[in-house]
Formats: structure tokens, C-alpha cells, sequence
């Protein structure tokens, strides 16, 4: 491959000079940027919508598939320890009668004496956020799952449930994935799905919803070993995000108090986000201990242990459970990749994406609608799209084009323009720097996956 020439920048390029949006407006313009550029829509938007539950268009639906990819890689591809599951969201109220969901899953549900509204009793403060009262009724336990039946019959023997979180999928596998893997603990079952649940006041866009989607993982220990790898899981998921470009100072651990643990937990740990209203959960890191196996084990029959066959013993691994939510996740990279600045005295909005985790890694543009140019555009994009996700726009000026793909986030443009017919060269641009270099259209592969390689090494 030929060495990339440096070629003089077309015209646009100055040194981009950043002005953070403020933290009031931000959520509002990523929310404005989300429905305008094809991220994430209203479900059900032509019958005026369908409250909490959100589409995820051409745009969102390769973000949203990066980030489970990335998480993926990291926690499964990655690791000789860890081998991925994929369970069934329906399941019998037996498994939910044992994990404990039935009976405790549940928020304080008040209503307002004035207005009647509904809400959760510790997030309003004592003060309805609809009117202002400060009178309720007794909270009661409202059970947050979705209840449904399966088959003709609407009785209750046909009662099904969706799940309100996908770790009970690898519990109840426990056994299954013992027989079928040479895995021996220390070693994790991970899933990536959709879980529901009923919220009483799902709010702030897809932070908290109806039905989402989570990245979790079981890793089975020996007792012993608990506490040191509730450790270690507590440093690697926070490592994660910074590693995906979240910045350090929009990140946080925050250890539970023993009030606040759920009911299956001896310890649990949030990573924590710096979102426009504060700080809030992006995942939780939980030691579940051996609640899950031992109660499975009960009201199933099964013996769900493993057997030390070179200490010749028995035992139920305890579990450490690092719990992500995928679309939650999302829009916490949103959040921190949105930016305005400005580029030759013009203002622009870009997303500083991780480019793993970009919509689009490539712009393929020719400079002009021409005829003349299109067959070796198509050309770069033939040779390109094997390897990453490319968009190919033909529409408007070259400058307006740089401009759309800075606002979805895509980390590169290739231009081919006329002296490219002569040299079989491209221009490579780049988002954040706006710097441009000519490369030989051979060398373009190696150059993108160069600089992937770069944006993906550790820092
Ligand atoms: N298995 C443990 C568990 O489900 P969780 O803290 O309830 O723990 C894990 O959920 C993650 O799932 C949360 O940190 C959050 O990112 C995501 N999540 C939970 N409820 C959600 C909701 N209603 N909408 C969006 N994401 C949610």
C-alpha cells in the first residue's frame, strides 16, 4: 500500500473551537437531534403516540446494535470465561414465584388526593409534580411486571409473564449451560435482550421505559472468591465506558446503602452517569450471592451446584452480576458525545461518538453529482462497506454534507472529487479535527482501519 500523501484541505478547515451546550438545554437538543436525524421515534407517532415506548430508526438501530456489540465483545468474545445465552422473554409465574419477583418486585404507588395522578412515592418528594399538592393516599406495592396469558385461554393456568430482567434466563440455565460447555466456576452466562416492566412514571426519553433492553451477566463463583470478584467487576465495567469515550469527570461509582439493597442482594454498586438532572444509574454491579441458585433449586427439585471434582465437593457458586442497560446506555453516549462548535466562523453540531460506536464509520461522498464521478465512488464504497458502515450522499454542497455527517457522528469522510480520476486518490476527513489527507484509493482500507485500531486501543 502507498504511504497517505498530505494534500492541501478543501475549504472549510480551520481548527474547530469547542462551546459546551449547557447542561439545561442538552437534553432537549439531543432529544430535537434523536427524532430530526433517525435515531429513536415515538412508537405509534400516527396515532399520536404510545406514552414510554420508542422506535429506534435507521440511525439509533446501528448505534443501539454497536454498543450491544461492544459490550458483546468486551464481555463474551473477549473472554475464555464467559459464554453467551439467549433465553425466552415469555416464562412460567413459577420462575418469578421463586426468584422473588412476585412478591417483592414492587414500587410505592400513590395518588395524588387533589389531582389523582399517579406516582412513585420516592421519586416526587412529597410533592405531586402535576399540581403541587402535597396530600396522598397510603403507598401500596404496585408489582412492575407484565402479566399476560398464553394459549386460547385467559385463566390462570395460562398466566405467563414478560421479563422484568433477563439474569433469571441464565439462573434457570444454570445447569443446562454446566452440561453442554467445559465451564467451571469462576465463569459467566451473559444475555443481551429486551426486559419489561410496568413503571408507574416512566420518564426523561428512553432512560427510563416500559420495555428496554439490558446487557447482563451472571458470573458464578466459588464462595470464597465473592468479595474479590465483586471487585474486579466494579473496576472492569467502569472501565468500559470510559474506554467508549464517556469522560471520567461524567462517570461514577456509588456503593449502596443497606436500605436501598434489592431483595436478592448482600452488595450492589452503580455506575453512575452525569445526566442533565444529575447523577443516575447507567448499571448496576451486584453480589446476588447465592439467593438465585438456592431458590431455584428449592421450588424446582433440581440440585443447581457444582461438583469440585479435584477437592471432591459440592457447592452452590455464589453469583456477581454486572447489569447494563443497552438503550439506557445509549443515550448516556449521546449525552456525552453531543457538542457544538464552530468550524471557519460557522457554528456546528457534532456527536464526538466513539467511532466503534458511530451510526455510519464512512461518508462516502463524491463531490459532485456528475456521472463522471459516481463509478469510482461506488467503487470506494464496494471496497469499504465489507468493513464498515457507510453512508453514501450525493445531496447538496460538500460543506453541507461534512455538516450532516459531523451531526450523526460519523468519525470519517472519503471524498472523491475530479483529481481523483487522475490519481486514484480519495480525501479522508476527519469529524473532530476537520483535518483532510489525500490517500491512494488502495490505501484506504488500511488507513480507516488504522485509525479504528487507534480510537480502539487502551489508553
Ligand atoms: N438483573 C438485575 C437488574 O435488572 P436493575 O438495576 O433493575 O438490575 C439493570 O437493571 C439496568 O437495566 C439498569 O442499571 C438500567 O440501565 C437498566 N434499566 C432498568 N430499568 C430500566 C427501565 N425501566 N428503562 C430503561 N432501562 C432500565
Amino acid at each position: 500500500m502507498g504511504q497517505p500523501v498530505r494534500f492541501p484541505p478543501m475549504p472549510e478547515s480551520e481548527a474547530p473551537s469547542d462551546t459546551l451546550p449547557e447542561q439545561s438545554d442538552l437534553m432537549e437538543k439531543v432529544v430535537g437531534l434523536c427524532k430530526r436525524r433517525g435515531f429513536i421515534f415515538q412508537s405509534a407517532e400516527i396515532y399520536g403516540g404510545f406514552r414510554s415506548t420508542y422506535d429506534y430508526g435507521p440511525l439509533g438501530v446501528n448505534l443501539l446494535r454497536n454498543v450491544k456489540n461492544a459490550w458483546w465483545e468486551t464481555m463474551v468474545q473477549r473472554r475464555a470465561d464467559v459464554v453467551g445465552l439467549d433465553a425466552a422473554i415469555l416464562s412460567p409465574p413459577a420462575v418469578w414465584a421463586a426468584s422473588g419477583h412476585l412478591a417483592t418486585f414492587t414500587d410505592p404507588l400513590v395518588d395524588c388526593m387533589n389531582c389523582h395522578q399517579r406516582w412513585r412515592e420516592d421519586k416526587i418528594d412529597g410533592v405531586c409534580p402535576a399540581c403541587g399538592s402535597t396530600e396522598f393516599t397510603e403507598a401500596r406495592a404496585f408489582n412492575l411486571m407484565f402479566k399476560t396469558h398464553a394459549g386460547p385461554l385467559e385463566d390462570e393456568g395460562a398466566v405467563a409473564y414478560l421479563r422484568p430482567e433477563t439474569a433469571q434466563g441464565m439462573f434457570i440455565n444454570f445447569l443446562n449451560v454446566l452440561q453442554t460447555t467445559r465451564m467451571k466456576p469462576p465463569f459467566g452466562i451473559a444475555q443481551v435482550g429486551k426486559s419489561f416492566r410496568n413503571e408507574i412514571t416512566p420518564q426523561n426519553f428512553v432512560f427510563r421505559t416500559r420495555e428496554f433492553e439490558q446487557m447482563e451477566m451472571e458470573y458464578f463463583v466459588p464462595p470464597a472468591e465473592a468479595e474479590q470478584w465483586f471487585a474486579y467487576w466494579l473496576e472492569e465495567r467502569f472501565r468500559w465506558y470510559l474506554g467508549l469515550g464517556i469522560p471520567e469527570d461524567q462517570l461514577r461509582l456509588r456503593h449502596h446503602e443497606q436500605s436501598e439493597l434489592s431483595h436478592y442482594s448482600s452488595g450492589t454498586a452503580d455506575v453512575e452517569f452525569l445526566f442533565p438532572w444529575g447523577w443516575d444509574e447507567l448499571e448496576g454491579i451486584a453480589n446476588r450471592s447465592d439467593f438465585d441458585l438456592k431458590a431455584h433449586a428449592a421450588a424446582s427439585g433440581e440440585k443447581l451446584e457444582y461438583y469440585d471434582q479435584t477437592a471432591n465437593e459440592r457447592y452452590v457458586p455464589h453469583v456477581i452480576e454486572p447489569a447494563a442497560g443497552a438503550t439506557r446506555t445509549m443515550m448516556a453516549f449521546l449525552l456525552a458525545a453531543y457538542t457544538e462548535d464552530e468550524v471557519g466562523g460557522e457554528a456546528r453540531t457534532l456527536l464526538r461518538l466513539h467511532p466503534r460506536l458511530a451510526p455510519y464509520q464512512v461518508g462516502v461522498l463524491p463531490l459532485s453529482k456528475k456521472e463522471t464521478l459516481e463509478p469510482l465512488a461506488r467503487r470506494v464504497l464496494g471496497l469499504l462497506q465489507p468493513h464498515f458502515m457507510c453512508d453514501y450522499d450525493t445531496t447538496q454542497s460538500i460543506g453541507k454534507r461534512y455538516r450532516r455527517q459531523d451531526e450523526v457522528g460519523t468519525p470519517w469522510c472519503v471524498t472523491v472529487d475530479f483529481d481523483s480520476l487522475e490519481d486514484d486518490a480519495a480525501t479522508v476527513r476527519d469529524r473532530d479535527t476537520t483535518e483532510q489527507i489525500r490517500v491512494p484509493v488502495d490505501g484506504l482500507l488500511a488507513e480507516l482501519r488504522g485509525r479504528m485500531d487507534a480510537a480502539s486501543a487502551p489508553a
